[in-house]
């Protein structure tokens, strides 16, 4: 394996950490100093050598967390000609395409500022979309965490379990999730509308949910709505407990109130975004697309 430094971004420290330690590698740690009108001043505390990973989550605050990716990447490149980052919860992937007329496509404007910083490969984890990872404009890969979620769910003891998608976008996820559990799937029927953001279901009876227990499958959970939204649909067809799994736990104000009064037993994501819910391990994933 080729030898790295590893960047640890302030938003992903322990993540970095954790791939530092498997890969063999020199971890760098940042310090982050923020001003009074609200610029950051990051410092590398360590020299990078070799091959440089930078690793930076981009959640909340999205904006000066990007910033401080895009400042780290900027820094690493004086020291390397190779700059992978990592990015495990890319921010700004939502904005992949004009929903309504006149939107910007921030993450196509996202794309070019990463390539311009002098990133030369970007590695993300369970990206919204696939049309924004065709933003980016130099080698990326996506990996996934469905494998290393499935994991943990093997180990609980669950009652005939059924994965349920609370959006037909999210068949897919379902399907590999549900195949590497080996049990069924279903989609609901979610619609969001694009101006208020209010979410429902449309989806009519689905009474094969009724008395077992449901995974509800979804990338991230941001304010909870299509969580709630389809955890109480489910509990109208009667089924068993509700557990809601994401690779991206932002859990935005009390969305985790409203997730649990929802019905729902419990929440479990990844490290992409430090947070009480990231149960599983990211870090064996990344590492392995490292190779
Ligand atoms: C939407 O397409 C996504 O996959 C998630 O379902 C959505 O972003 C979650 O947002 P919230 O928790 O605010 O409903």
């Amino acid at each position: 394996m080729a030898s790295y430094s590893v960047i640890g971004g302030t938003s992903s420290e322990d993540l970095a950490k954790k791939i530092a330690s498997k890969l063999k590698s020199k971890f760098i740690k940042c310090e982050l100093r923020v001003f009074p009108d609200g610029e950051s001043k990051i410092t590398l505390k360590g020299t990078p050598k070799g091959k440089v990973i930078v690793v930076q989550s981009i959640y909340p605050p999205v904006d000066s967390n990007l910033v401080r990716a895009l400042a780290l990447v900027s820094q690493a490149r004086k020291h390397s000609s190779q700059v992978f980052v990592v990015i495990p919860y890319m921010g700004y992937a939502r904005q992949d395409r004009a929903f309504l007329p006149g939107e910007v496509i921030t993450m196509s404007l996202v794309a070019k500022m990463f390539k311009a910083a002098g990133a030369s490969k970007i590695i993300v984890v369970d990206i919204h979309s696939m049309i924004a990872l065709d933003h980016l404009q130099i080698p990326a890969k996506n990996v996934s965490a469905i494998g290393e979620l499935v994991k943990y769910f093997k180990k609980l003891k669950l009652k005939d379990p059924l994965v349920v998608s609370p959006d037909k976008g999210g068949i897919e996820r379902a399907r590999n999730f549900a195949k590497l559990l080996g049990v069924d799937f279903i989609a609901l029927d979610k619609h969001r509308d694009r101006k208020t953001g209010e979410v429902t279901i449309r989806s009519t009876d689905h009474h094969e949910v009724r008395g077992r227990d449901v995974i509800l499958v979804d990338d991230m959970i941001s304010t909870g709505g299509s969580i709630v939204k389809a955890a109480q649909f489910l509990k109208k067809q009667k089924c068993g407990k509700i557990y809601a799994s994401c690779t991206h736990a932002l859990l935005i104000a009390d969305a985790e109130k409203k997730i649990k009064k929802a019905g729902v037993t419990r929440i479990v994501s990844t490290n992409t975004i430090p947070c009480k819910t990231n149960i599983v391990d990211i870090s064996p994933v990344i590492v392995k697309a490292l190779d």
